[in-house]
């Protein structure tokens, strides 16, 4: 089971956090160890490569997807959390050192991986939250746009300061911005690399909501109020807003008729209205 598993992993390590076979430069951590009792079926990857500040490198981007991989198939995880354990950093975007070695064909290869691997994460099926607690630069904010909701905690600084340099946000976020926060202002964030707090990302739609805390904190709070739902429901529920919203309205009500019709034949659809007869919590299964 993927929650045992990390348990183990956790507890082969003196920083109970990393499992021995990632190497220590480009630790990517699957963990559900601090207080298990609260995590049950809450995944969370942690960015650790303090560093490169979580540059997204090779090496950091491979161990990443097979990550997702395994993530995208484990039936016990109801919600994933995407954090960092970099004091004041989430994710400082591409790897700009490693970017300076590559040839142009290399950049256009490892673009494209980059793009295919948040739209991996995107297209996880369980919840996702990105939990921002520091500088989410570039790539850096590419990976938390493709995740459903994401929190911003008071150190959080949010930007796509690509046209800075002379590129272009290249792995989702001139397509996923502008989805998210309208046209004009994903222009005006993308033409001057504005970097945004907090406070002003919520202003603008960019963050679901800005906590004077941690990020982390609120967005454990969120999967453990999303815990308690169908598990089979809330991924139909993703499935259905997110295909639906890339087509026409009539379109995406047979999408959501077809969401429907997977969520019928479900034992945890009739433990619901059991539940609510007898004045009781239901206990959902996933089946
Ligand atoms: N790629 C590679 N290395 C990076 C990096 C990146 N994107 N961002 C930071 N680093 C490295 C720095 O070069 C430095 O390495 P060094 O110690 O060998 O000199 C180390 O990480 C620490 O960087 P520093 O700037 O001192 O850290 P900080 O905590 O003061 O600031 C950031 C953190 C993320 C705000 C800052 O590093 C930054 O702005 N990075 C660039 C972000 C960016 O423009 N990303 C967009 C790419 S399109």
């Amino acid at each position: 089971m993927f929650s045992r598993r990390l348990l183990q992993a956790a507890a082969t390590t003196t920083t109970g956090y990393c499992t021995k076979s990632v190497p220590r430069q480009s630790r990517l951590l699957f963990t559900s160890s601090e207080k298990p009792e609260w995590y049950e079926g809450i995944a969370v990857v942690s960015f650790n490569r303090p560093s490169t500040r979580n540059a997204l490198g090779k090496t950091f981007m491979s161990q990443f997807r097979k990550g997702l991989a395994e993530l995208r198939f484990d039936d016990s995880v109801r919600v994933v959390i995407v954090r960092s354990l970099v004091d004041r950093v989430f994710c400082a975007g591409a790897d700009l050192k490693e970017r300076a070695q590559m040839s142009p064909s290399e950049v256009s290869r490892f673009v494209h991986s980059l793009r295919a691997s948040f739209a991996e994460l995107e297209a996880l099926p369980m919840p996702t939250i990105a939990a921002i607690d520091g500088a989410a630069l570039g790539g850096g904010l590419e990976v938390a746009l493709a995740a459903d909701l994401r929190v911003a905690g008071a150190a959080a600084k949010l930007g796509l300061p690509e046209t800075k340099l002379a590129i272009i946000p290249g792995a989702g976020g001139t397509q996923r911005l502008p989805r998210l926060v309208g046209l004009a202002r994903a222009k005006e964030l993308v033409f001057t690399g504005r970097v945004l707090d907090a406070k002003a990302a919520e202003k603008y739609g960019l963050v679901n909501v800005a906590v004077d805390g941690v990020a982390y904190e609120k967005a454990l709070e969120i999967a453990r109020e999303i815990l308690p739902a169908g598990p089979v429901a809330t991924r139909m529920a993703k499935l259905a807003i997110d295909k639906g919203m890339q087509v026409d309205i009539s379109s995406g009500m047979a999408i959501e008729q077809g969401c429907y019709a997977q969520i019928i034949p479900t034992e945890d659809r009739l433990e619901g209205l059991r539940a609510f007869r007898e004045k009781r919590t239901p206990v959902y299964k996933g089946k």
